[in-house]
């Protein structure tokens, strides 16, 4: 039985070890002359990718993109002290591609975001990821305020990244009214006292998320609140499509 579990253990690590090799190799060379610009835009479709499969639950498609922020070339024209930030970047972004359960890639994602929101802060920079024009979406239907988590997940995203204290507040405003019983999600007798538990738990994180006025803290109810949804995803079969 303990070899057998190793053995499988060691043949997933080859497995993503080969991913990693071949998609530094591949990014790497394209990415040294990039413009900072071109750049971030490089590092927020990573990073969003690896958001969407945690999001649905789905741990093996998001260490590609993950292993990508890990192992890329920085820009070439990065702002004065950029080392620090990049090299923690990194180390969440490792510690994501490697997680072994998605509550741990949740809070490294989440870390990851905060740290991208640190440097634009250190640099006077805010909200650049900041999308207040987006309506939530409107109905009472279970899909509708799943919808409505996922809009809520988006805002903070947006807060934690820009950084923007708008965003981070819209999303925990629509959190707060988003209302989903068990029984409305289908969910098997036996399954019902975790889905409660799963979703009360989001509510509490809502008003958490409400009080918390740090990066730290908000980065610490992100990465649980993701892993809310991730547990769900991938216990029940729902969710939202992956990228
Ligand atoms: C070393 C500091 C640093 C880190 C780390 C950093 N950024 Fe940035 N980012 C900047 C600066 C400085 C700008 C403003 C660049 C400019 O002048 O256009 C910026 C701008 C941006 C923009 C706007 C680009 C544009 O011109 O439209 C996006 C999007 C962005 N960052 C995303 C991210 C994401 C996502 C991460 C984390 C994965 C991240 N950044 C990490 C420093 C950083
Ligand atoms: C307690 C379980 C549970 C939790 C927690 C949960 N979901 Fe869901 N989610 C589901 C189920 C079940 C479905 C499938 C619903 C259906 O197709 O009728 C679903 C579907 C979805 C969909 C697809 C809706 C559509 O358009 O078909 C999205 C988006 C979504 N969830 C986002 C989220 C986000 C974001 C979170 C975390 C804040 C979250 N969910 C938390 C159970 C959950």
């Amino acid at each position: 039985m303990k070899t057998c579990r190793l053995s499988r253990a060691s043949v997933a690590i080859a497995a993503i070890a080969a991913t990693f090799v071949a998609v530094a190799a591949q990014h790497g060379a394209a990415s040294a002359d990039a413009s900072l610009s071109e750049h971030m835009h490089r590092h927020m479709s990573s990073i969003r990718a690896v958001k969407q499969f945690i999001i649905a639950g789905q741990i093996d498609g998001m260490r590609e993109p993950a292993v990508w922020l890990a192992e890329h070339e920085p820009a070439s024209d990065l702002p004065a002290g950029w080392e620090p930030y990049v090299t923690e970047l990194r180390q969440h972004a490792l510690d994501t591609a490697f997680a072994n359960h998605l509550v741990f890639a949740a809070a490294s994602l989440s870390e990851m975001a905060r740290t991208c929101g640190d440097c634009h802060r250190a640099n006077n920079v805010s909200g650049v990821v900041d999308d207040a024009t987006r309506p939530a979406p409107e109905g009472d239907s279970v899909r509708v305020q799943m919808r409505r988590h996922l809009w809520a997940a988006d805002r903070m995203w947006e807060g934690l990244i820009g950084p923007s204290d708008n965003a981070w507040n819209d999303g925990i405003g629509v959190l707060a009214s988003v209302d989903v019983e068990s029984a409305d999600i289908g969910a098997l007798p036996e399954q019902e006292p975790k889905v409660d538990y799963l979703l009360t738990r989001v509510r509490e994180l809502g008003e958490l998320g409400g009080e918390a006025d740090s990066s730290e803290t908000r980065s610490a109810v992100y990465g649980e609140f993701l892993s809310l949804c991730a547990d769900c995803h991938s216990w029940t079969g729902g969710g939202p499509a992956v990228p």
